[in-house]
């Protein structure tokens, strides 16, 4: 032990006895209590560890604590005390909606704090330099920089009616460096897990003494496949739970684990996993979908010949037929990789024995419920007897659909009886959890000489990796969608999902989709250029309407609203296309260009039962409580939801008190995922206004239009002049201790799809148009998107301000997959080796918000959340295309990828 390291945190004299480099923000989370602190990778590449030291901003993670001897520490908590600099940012911060899921807020609100400090009014370029070393995966900057530089833009100051731009109701948490995020429940000295995890991409192994290792090195339990008490698969669609908790004699990806220690936090630091007592036997992996499909290849589950996990089909008309009247045909084989979720916070967890008996799980989640439902298998309990309570989740975008830290953290409780914790490090994290799918598509489409089409042809292979995860219904969702929001009136579409030995792919924002329409819309615009059509208008015409059928045979009779965004896109397409040519004739190697993406997304399951229930109640004192189970992964669903309920109740958003997730409080809101909570919940939210609102109306003896007031232990009804009064102490409480309550569930009306994928698959699909102004370097392939213009169609935007920021953060996300992003199995597994997009990286986006209302929406919403990516990297490649005279058929278009095209094309 070393001697005492003073310095001064947050204006406090304080001292840590720690060993010798211990990181700063391990002594200020764990010994100190500054969770405002938060970690995301532990090597200086997220910057979420920023503090100021001595007024300079450093990664906390990356200096040794001994370093900060005799200086000042400060973290958001002090500066939010004492610096009003600090205080007016944190108010921007919300009043802007720069904070999302808030896990990198603390640490951009420092950065800026230093750089306000230094330079009161910056420049973007100033202030870009600043929080460069801040990454956000959920907002893609824009709002950040709003507020940091206060400039114009949208003010989350409106009343909270439908339609207006909230704050959002959870979001003073997230500025003040308040929020508690998954690794911030386990109080300090907790037992801690640490997986070992296979070095291989395929193995066979055999474990060695356990018990022996355990007691020479003080653990206080080792699991493995033999301590699950249940059934040790796990997954999220029924017929694949394919994934072991541990592994029992073979591993099937780099990192899966086959045995967890459990001990004090400094035994766990000290030990050295690779000295485990484990024996490996390396086996020959498939690796890619070459290698999974070769002759030959190992078979890598018993019941999937081939290595095909599933497929999914849609047909309509005849597609030869189609195709032979085609004025003119073009086809391509398009192949993009995996794309890494890279949330900010890493899985972690925390685990104990409730006060009421019950095994209580605090984790990061978007499916607390199916957590539940999973780990009763697992178990082999009652799910009763499991409470899920999620935390704050640093970021989702669907990989925290899947169960990670969970069933570890459940079954070390029950071995130990006590409390447990598991944070993933950022290598765990990359090697583990699901990624986007791999896709190689081969795609034909034909259109006549007017521009219609006339046929598609689509097939997709979809690398899903070791397990299934949500590869079914990437395999299902992808032919619903693979047309795009167009009319084609001969289609066939097929996907399969491949196992390989690489890591399980799943859902992320779009589950397929934008694979695809990188493929459908690239061609697009090929099949423009053959027809000379400019390829705005060669979309329009063949849009898809209310009254024509989908690819699936579904008839909209309203609410198509792709038309309406490609339309709105229309000047900015022709003055920027204007743009691009005059620069054009005039420049070298750098070349602008301007390319078009659009896309559709179906909310919700495909053809499953699909339902969310919210309750609402108002005690005798006259509060009036919302049970919201929608998890809330930053995109909004707390705000919007409540705004919902409030307007279908008549009252104000102010007047709700929110009861978020948990699975002991909250009826099943479904899961956070396929863009369905403002959608399905939101119908749940405002049944169950109008269900309260028409009991309080019947009470009074008032019409529809009477106003509701809510007192303290009554409720005014006022109609005409004339005031009801409902004294709320003498009507008898509910088991849930209201006195006025409802609940109401909703389940979005669908048909199952037949066997050639004729049904109705979504109540309601969204609709989105981007387009995309680009500089290549045609010596170097460097690309930078310049600018942005995004179309989407949200039915009616509950809420501009968290539109806004969908599209943003998705459209920074689809930036990364067009340009940057391709995680390589055992390669990139930091967040230096793999990059995402930074504050430099994303342009200035104009979004222009298309409100063609449904019919099955609340309010007349639409889904949003999925629909921000799907078009971004097929406008980029476009774009490139349009700059470059190559055609992009791989992402990310990487430079070097980039130049070797344009040289192989002569058009360097
Ligand atoms: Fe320190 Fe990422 S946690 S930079
Ligand atoms: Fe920045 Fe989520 S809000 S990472």
């Amino acid at each position: 032990m070393a001697e005492p390291v003073k310095f001064t945190l947050n204006g406090r004299p304080v001292q840590a006895e720690v060993a010798p480099g211990t990181r700063l923000s391990q002594v200020l989370r764990e010994d100190l209590g500054a969770r405002d602190v938060k970690v995301g990778c532990n090597a200086g590449d997220c910057g979420a560890c920023t503090v100021l030291v001595d007024g300079a901003p450093v990664c906390a993670c990356l200096m040794p604590v001994q370093q900060a001897r005799s200086k000042r520490v400060e973290t958001l908590r002090g500066l939010l005390e004492d610096e009003p600099l600090t205080r007016e940012l944190a108010t921007r911060f919300q009043d802007r909606g720069a904070a999302q899921c808030g896990i990198c807020t603390p640490g951009m609100l420092v950065a800026a704090t230093a750089l306000l400090r230094a330079n009161p009014a910056p420049d973007q370029a100033r202030a870009e330099e600043a929080l460069a070393g801040v990454l956000c995966r959920c907002t893609g900057y824009a709002k950040i920089l709003d507020a940091v530089l206060d400039r114009d833009g949208l003010h989350g100051g409106g009343s909270g009616s439908v339609g207006t731009p909230l704050r959002k109701l959870d979001g003073i948490a997230k500025v003040e460096g308040r929020e508690v995020f998954s690794d911030d429940v386990a109080p300090p000295g907790t037992l801690e897990i640490r997986l070992i995890r296979s070095p291989y991409a395929r193995a066979a192994f055999r474990l060695g003494d356990l018990d022996a290792y355990a007691a020479q090195h003080g653990l206080t339990a080792i699991l493995t496949a033999r301590d699950v008490p249940g059934r040790n698969r796990f997954g999220t669609i029924p017929g694949f739970e394919d994934q072991p908790v541990f592994a029992e004699a073979e591993t099937r990806m780099i990192g899966e684990a086959v045995a967890a220690m459990v001990g004090p936090p400094e035994v766990i630091a000290g030990l050295d996993p690779a000295a485990f007592p484990v024996a490996w036997q390396e086996l020959d992996p498939a690796d890619s979908l070459d290698a999974a499909l070769a002759p030959g290849a190992p078979q890598l589950h018993a019941d999937h010949p081939g290595n095909v996990m599933c497929t999914g089909f849609v047909a309509r008309g005849d597609v030869a037929a189609g195709l032979a009247e085609a004025a003119q045909t073009v086809s391509g084989r398009f192949e993009t990789s995996f794309v890494e979720h890279a949330y900010i916070e890493p899985e972690a967890g925390f685990a104990r024995i409730g006060d009421d008996g019950r095994l209580e799980i605090h984790a990061g989640t978007q499916a607390p419920i199916m957590d539940r439902e999973a780990l009763a298998v697992i178990l082999d309990m009652e799910a009763a007897r499991i409470r899920i309570i999620p935390t704050a989740t640093g970021g989702g975008f669907g990989s925290k659909l899947d169960l990670s830290v969970q069933p570890y953290l459940a079954l070390g409780v029950l071995a130990t009886g006590r409390p447990v914790r598991l944070t993933f490090g950022r290598r765990e994290s990359l090697q583990v959890t699901t990624k986007r799918h791999p896709a190689r598509m081969n795609v034909t489409i034909g259109a006549d000489e007017t521009g219609r089409i006339t046929g598609m042809e689509f097939q997709g292979d979809f690398n899903t990796g070791a397990y299934a995860s949500w590869g079914p219904t990437v395999a299902n969702r992808v032919p619903v969608h693979a047309s795009g929001p167009y009319r084609v009136p001969a289609y066939r579409a097929g996907a399969r999902g491949i196992y390989t030995n690489a890591p399980p792919a799943g859902a992320f924002r779009g589950f397929g989709v934008p694979q695809a329409a990188f493929a459908q819309e690239s061609l697009f615009d090929e099949l423009a250029g053959r027809l000379g059509m400019d390829p705005l208008e060669f979309r329009l015409i063949n849009a898809l309407e209310d009254g024509v059928p989908t690819v699936c045979g579904q008839v909209f009779d309203q609410g198509v609203g792709i038309r309406a965004c490609l339309e709105s896109l229309r000047p900015h397409w022709q003055a920027a296309r204007a743009e691009a040519r005059n620069f054009n004739a005039e420049s070298g190697r750098i070349r602008l260009g301007v390319g078009l993406g659009a896309g559709w997304y179906g909310c919700g399951n495909t053809s499953l039962p699909n339902p969310s229930t919210i309750r609402a109640g108002i005690r005798a004192d006259g509060t009036l409580w919302l049970h919201q189970g929608a998890v809330d992964i930053g995109q909004g669903a707390n705000t919007v939801i409540a705004q919902i309920f409030a307007q279908a109740l008549g009252v104000k958003v102010d007047d709700l008190r929110l009861i978020g997730a948990d699975t002991a409080l909250t009826p099943d809101a479904g899961k956070t995922s396929a863009s369905r909570q403002t959608f399905v919940t939101g119908n749940a939210a405002q049944a169950a206004g109008r269900a309260l609102r028409a009991m309080i109306l019947r009470r009074a003896n008032m019409g529809e239009g009477a106003r509701i007031t809510l007192g303290a232990g009554w409720i005014d009804v006022a109609e005409a002049g004339k005031i009801q009064r409902l004294e709320l102490g003498a009507l008898a409480p509910d088991a849930h201790g209201y006195v006025l309550a409802a609940e109401e569930t909703y389940d979005p009306p669908t048909r199952p799809l037949d066997e050639n994928g004729q049904g109705v698959p979504y109540a309601q699909f969204g609709y989105a148009a981007q387009m995309a102004v680009v500089e290549v370097d045609t010596a170097l392939g460097t690309t930078r998107v310049a600018r942005m213009v995004a179309a989407h169609d949200v039915g009616r935007a509950i809420n501009p301000l968290l539109v806004q920021g969908q599209v943003e953060g998705g459209i920074a996300q689809g930036l990364g997959m067009a340009l940057i992003e391709e995680y390589i199995p055992g390669a990139t597994e930091n967040l230096h080796d793999y990059l995402i997009p930074t504050i430099g990286d994303v342009p200035p986006i104009t979004t222009l918000i298309i409100e063609e209302p449904d019919a099955h929406g609340p309010f007349g919403a639409k889904g949003l959340g999925e629909h921000a990516l799907v078009p971004t990297a097929p406008a980029i490649a476009n774009a490139i295309a349009h700059a470059t005279g190559v055609r992009p058929r791989r992402l990310p278009i990487t430079p070097p990828r980039l130049a070797a095209l344009i040289r192989e094309a002569g058009h360097g």
